[in-house]
């Protein structure tokens, strides 16, 4: 397929050179962002008079036509044109002739491109954030289903507190939550219309980069026309916004590799969502959290590839800029996949909840709570701390837990522990007295359900 700038050249470009300078084969999916990117430049031109209402008209039915014959599947994308811009146009002219060629008037593939970008970015951030919205609905469910699922509430892996999976599920919702407030910012930001930059320096038509920024939803035309054809911070937050949800799912996806092992327990992964094993029989693997844990890897690369080429491009549009597409796209797919198989996931899966409280009772994990007795009893805390330290090593003595002892060897550790020692290291009253905001005990959490679950219905 011919290519767009012939003239100067007299020489064919070498294949190999060629092969390695073409773009069509990512950016053919940029096919639809192309088109309705060149309706509403061909909609303003003529507007503006710059094109007669002929050619617009002809341009308008030559453009809807491929639209449609790629849409379904009578037009194959030419792969040995350069890019997808390259094909359109030449497609276009192809069936249309002259006025085909007038498209391009006052434009550039620079401001092009960035278009092009800027509209399939703005969809897929939408397409990330319903699926977002789509865990944080199946959060909500398994919250409202748990609240009173005790469970150990651990630092540095270790038990430390009581909670309720509720509440341990409530952490995530937080993190997804501010994951779609970023892609919201990131959307917010790069919701302008860079077509008008031309190559770099805006042209001698009279455009009107107003009209074309509203036909295609944008809030406001870019500023400078520079920035607007060389940078592309946006790809950089909207990565760096992937790669945090995919931070988040990962440590989940660690938490439920854990709880789903035999040493746990804690959860059975619906089959659905498993592998088994060539060899042993008997495996059944939580291999869909190991490859979101894992995909995590290539969305940070994605980042770092971005930062790095982005680092040292001198102003305006250099062709390293074209490295944008394979990473962006990728990062994207991924993340989107990630999202929606592991709230699939989430939601087939079996908690065993009696496994769940057992694990709670252990590790004198209650310990906080006595020392609170006794601060209730009037002891300063640093001695009730000592002080429990003793009991905990009084149980381990003796192979107990804490609130196994009899009240008559809770007093031989201390005689402030009185009957009532009882019931306040049961483990029911250790989550029921934790009522701070944000805490599990029954209330907090009621306030946190509400909340969430108002936030939920003003989304949709
Ligand atoms: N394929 C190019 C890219 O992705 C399109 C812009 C080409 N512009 C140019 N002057 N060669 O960035």
């Amino acid at each position: 397929m011919a290519q767009l700038w012939g003239g100067r050249f007299t020489k064919a470009t070498d294949a190999e050179v060629f092969a390695f300078n073409a773009s069509i084969g990512f950016d053919r999916r940029l096919w639809r962002e192309d088109i309705e990117g060149s309706l509403a430049h061909a909609a303003m031109l003529g507007k503006q008079g710059i094109l007669s209402g002929d050619d617009v008209a002809a341009i308008t039915a030559g453009l809807d036509g491929i639209r449609d014959d790629i849409e379904s599947g009578k037009l194959a994308i030419d792969e040995s044109a350069e890019d997808i811009h390259s094909f359109v146009e030449a497609e276009l002219t192809a069936r249309i002739g002259d006025a085909g060629k007038r498209l391009h008037t006052g434009r550039s593939r620079n401001d092009q491109v960035a278009l092009d970008m800027r509209l399939y970015i703005r969809k897929r951030i939408d397409e990330t954030d319903e699926a977002l919205l789509g865990l944080l609905k199946t959060l909500y469910r398994l919250m409202e289903d748990n609240t009173d699922t005790f469970m150990p509430g651990f630092t540095h892996l270790q038990k430390a507190q009581p909670v309720t999976l509720a509440h341990h599920l409530d952490s995530y919702f937080e993190m997804f939550r501010r994951d779609r407030g970023r892609l919201a910012d990131c959307r917010a930001r790069m919701n302008e219309c860079p077509l008008g930059a031309g190559a770099l320096a805006g042209t001698t038509y009279p455009l009107d980069r107003s009209c074309t920024a509203s036909l295609m939803g944008f809030d406001r035309p870019t500023r400078s026309s520079m920035d607007s054809v060389s940078d592309r911070d946006y790809v950089i937050e909207l990565l760096s916004a992937l790669s945090l949800i995919m931070m988040h799912l990962s440590r989940f996806s660690e938490e439920i590799i854990l709880w789903n092992s035999n040493e746990y327990r804690f959860v059975e992964i619906d089959d659905a969502y498993s592998t088994g094993s060539s060899i042993m029989p008997q495996k059944k693997n939580p291999d869909i959290a190991e490859l979101v844990r894992g995909k995590t890897g290539r969305v940070y690369g994605a980042l770092m590839s971005m930062l790095t080429t982005m680092k040292g491009i001198p102003l305006a549009y250099d062709k390293d800029l074209q490295e944008d597409k394979e990473v962006t796209f990728d990062a994207v797919d991924t993340a989107l996949s990630c999202i929606r198989l592991f709230g699939g996931m989430l939601s087939a899966m079996r908690f065993n909840r009696e496994i769940m409280e057992k694990s709670a009772l252990g590790g004198f994990i209650n310990a906080t709570d006595a020392a609170d007795y006794l601060v209730g009893r009037g002891m300063p805390f640093r001695d009730a701390h000592r002080v429990v330290g003793e009991l905990v090593l009084y149980c381990i003595e003796r192979g107990k837990r804490i609130d196994e002892l009899t009240t008559e060897e809770f007093k031989e550790v201390c005689a402030l522990f009185d009957e009532d020692i009882h019931e306040a290291v049961s483990l029911r009253s250790c989550v029921e007295r934790r009522n701070t905001a944000g805490a599990p005990g029954s209330a907090a959490m009621r306030e946190t359900l509400l909340e969430a679950g108002k936030y939920l219905e003003e989304q949709g």
